[in-house]
């Protein structure tokens, strides 16, 4: 069996960062206007009025001040309420795919080594742009990467189950190295309209590259990979090419992600601790002696509660890392972004934690040793 490292990372911020309170003055206006234009109905008691968000709120509940964004001209304007994003010719790179490129980029520029050497791509993502081809090919040719390529779905686990992926790949001997993307326009699935979630997404392209040990020095070498999924409703998108196949006229407000976020923050919280403490002891490692988690960045507080159970005590500044302050949360990327922005001062031999969580339910883990 071959053993895997992460030997490199990237990351693709989109150039529009939208903060809280110009998010806020966009629904509160959206408000009024849905409220004036319904006055009648709502005072005869058909319709309930909208209430309106705040800042204070989303800051306190989710964590979240800012995020990146690929279009902020839509999603700021009350009459449209999403990003907008024109369509491309088949013959010009989907925006996607440009996306995952430029994280891509960025992680082979850190490894330093010619694209030859990578035997595959994943694009392991929430939502893909299309049905087929697989954004992975396209990414692939963009590159110029021989080899095969292919798209995986997990939701916000996405990138832990393609890092998986890949070192199953690395230790039956199948490649060499992989390229792993994780694309994520969650402004494109996201309700602006809905006050309970309109502040919750951000847009942001990861790439991480997971090689053989024996090709390479330096990186993290891979100690152990876990995945996990139990099958919830909490968390669900209906988008799907059966849509307009249903002829009673379906609610396009499920098309867009939904969530019971109160159920969620109750069932995951114990399922990702229980897998992070049960993972760590079966490969030997005391979960206090990590020296930094990268956790699936969702929401603050349930960041810092599984924080605290897996480290068993508050952790200490910058142990369990915190980014979605201003990239929100970014469905799989968020914990690669974690780990690529807070690596630099390790050690050789300090250890430290990816953990992804979210929609399936899903969970997995990747515990990496500083080489
Ligand atoms: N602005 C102001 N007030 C708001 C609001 C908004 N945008 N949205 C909701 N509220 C109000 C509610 O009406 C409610 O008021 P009430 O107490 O008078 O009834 C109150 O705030 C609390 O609402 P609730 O939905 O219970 O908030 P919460 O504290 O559970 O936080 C989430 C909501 C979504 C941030 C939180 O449940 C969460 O993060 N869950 C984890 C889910 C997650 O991260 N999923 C992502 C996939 S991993």
């Amino acid at each position: 069996m071959h053993h895997a490292v992460i030997a490199a990372t990237g990351l693709y911020a989109p150039p529009f960062s939208v903060s809280n309170a110009e998010l806020v003055d966009t629904f509160n206006a959206y408000v009024e206007r849905f409220n004036a234009r319904n006055a009648d109905a709502i005072a005869a008691g058909d319709i309930v009025a909208l209430l309106p968000s705040s800042v204070e709120f989303i800051e306190k509940a989710s964590g979240i001040k800012s995020r990146h964004v690929m279009n902020k001209s839509g999603i700021l304007d009350p009459a449209i309420m999403h990003p907008v994003l024109p369509e491309r010719p088949n013959d010009q790179i989907s925006i996607l795919a440009e996306m995952a490129v430029a994280a891509a980029e960025d992680a082979i520029l850190a490894w330093g080594k010619p694209v030859s050497e990578i035997g595959a791509v994943i694009c392991a993502a929430s939502n893909m742009q299309r049905a087929y081809p697989a954004m992975a090919i396209e990414v692939q040719q963009a590159l110029a990467i021989n080899g095969f390529a292919f798209d995986m779905n997990v939701a916000c686990s996405s990138a832990t189950f393609g890092i998986k992926t890949a070192t199953d790949f690395i230790a039956s001997g199948s490649v060499k190295a992989v390229l792993i993307v994780n694309p994520e326009i969650c402004s494109g699935h996201l309700n602006f309209t809905d006050r309970d979630s309109h502040f919750i997404f951000g847009d942001v392209a990861t790439a991480v590259i997971v090689e053989a040990a024996s090709q390479t020095t330096g990186g993290w070498e891979i100690l152990g990979t876990r995945l996990k999924t139990v099958f919830s409703n909490n968390i669900r998108n209906n988008f799907g090419f059966l849509n307009r196949t249903a002829l009673e006229g379906a609610s396009t407000k499920d098309k867009l992600f939904v969530q019971e976020g109160r159920k969620v923050f109750k069932e995951v919280v114990p399922m990702v601790s229980e897998l992070i403490v049960q993972h760590a002891s079966d490969l030997g490692i005391d979960p206090r002696s990590l020296k930094r988690l990268w956790l699936h960045q969702a929401n603050i507080n349930m960041n810092e509660m599984i924080g605290r159970k897996v480290l068993g005590r508050d952790p200490a500044p910058g142990e369990n890392v915190i980014i979605l302050d201003t990239f929100a949360n970014t469905s799989s990327a968020g914990s690669i972004i974690a780990f690529h922005t807070t690596n630099d001062d390790f050690a050789v031999g300090e250890i430290g934690l990816i953990c992804s969580f979210g929609a399936g339910y899903s969970a997995g883990t990747v515990f990496l040793r500083k080489r």
